[in-house]
């Protein structure tokens, strides 16, 4: 017997920003059926959506009430109000879900019954292609029978999908500010230093790297070193002696110090 041709599902993607960007692509990439992405700027949805060969719009308005699936990519604070907008346009029983960490769903829950949450856990940036298929998509949806339709279309993109409500999710949102967010910070601090020192931050490129990859097949307390860890009181005060130059650093050298300083006491 002939098999039938599955028909595939219509989405639109509100919000051509890094996640609305990124996402579309991939999806398109993947044979799904983009079929309008939305931008408050003209120019951006027009350029997105040239890339993707979908239709665009820059009015809330004029989104097709047709789509099997509404993802919208804009800022957190925004997306219940987007919600809002969206639902004078389309029906009151589409699937709308955002892609935020943080925001819980129901956000969405008073313009819309089928609402949800399609998070990839990653940091997106407008001009670099994300490797979709390593990132976790943490999908959540008001209704059990959206979720089968919602994994469906996240195992297209990658090969890592969870299924975490919003208290869940929430927690996961934390983690990744700190291994993200905060490491970061920490790599902007110290190119800072070396910078003011005359240094190269290609000193420390390789270390981070290597740090990174040592905790992907190991438990990050088995993998920590440093003088905290080893207990090395002499070195801990020469480093503190350095950053009396850097008075705003200093408080967070002590901090992470004292942590792991406990840790080692633990063991
Ligand atoms: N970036 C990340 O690494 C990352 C990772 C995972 C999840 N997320 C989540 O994904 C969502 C989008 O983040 P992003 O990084 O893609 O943000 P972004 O690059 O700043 O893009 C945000 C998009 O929201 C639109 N927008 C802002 N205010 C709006 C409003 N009042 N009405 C309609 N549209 C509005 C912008 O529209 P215009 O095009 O009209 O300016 C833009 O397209 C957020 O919920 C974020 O938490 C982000």
């Amino acid at each position: 017997m002939k098999k039938q041709k599955e028909i595939s599902p219509k989405i639109v993607i509100i919000g051509s920003g890094n996640v609305g960007t990124q996402l579309s692509k991939r999806l398109h990439a993947r044979g799904l059926d983009v079929v309008q992405v939305f931008s408050r700027k003209a120019e951006k949805a027009k350029h997105l959506a040239k890339a993707i060969d979908s239709k665009w719009t820059n009015s809330l308005a004029k989104v097709v009430p047709t789509a099997d699936l509404y993802i919208l990519a804009v800022h957190d604070d925004w997306i219940g109000n987007v919600a809002g907008h969206l639902a004078k346009a389309i029906e009151k029983d589409s699937l709308v879900v955002h892609t935020s960490g943080s925001t819980p769903s129901t956000v969405i829950a008073p313009h819309f019954e089928r609402y949800g949450v399609f998070y990839p856990l990653q940091t997106f940036n407008i001009k670099k292609k994300p490797q979709w298929s390593k990132i976790p998509i943490c999908l959540y949806t008001s209704r059990d029978s959206d979720l089968t339709f919602v994994k469906k279309i996240a195992k297209r993109i990658s090969q890592k999908v969870f299924e975490l409500n919003d208290e869940q999710r929430a927690t996961a949102h934390v983690t990744a500010v700190m291994v993200n967010n905060f490491t970061n910070y920490l790599f902007a601090s110290a190119n800072d230093i070396l910078e003011k020192e005359n240094l190269p931050f290609e000193l420390l490129r390789p270390l981070i790297l290597e740090t990174a990859q040592k905790v992907q097949n190991a438990s990050p307390k088995d993998m920590q070193t440093g003088p905290a860890a080893r207990g090395d009181e002499a070195t801990i005060e020469r480093h503190l002696q350095f950053l009396e130059k850097y008075p705003d650093l200093k408080p967070v050298y002590e901090l992470l110090t004292k942590r792991i300083l406990n840790e080692r006491r633990k063991k």
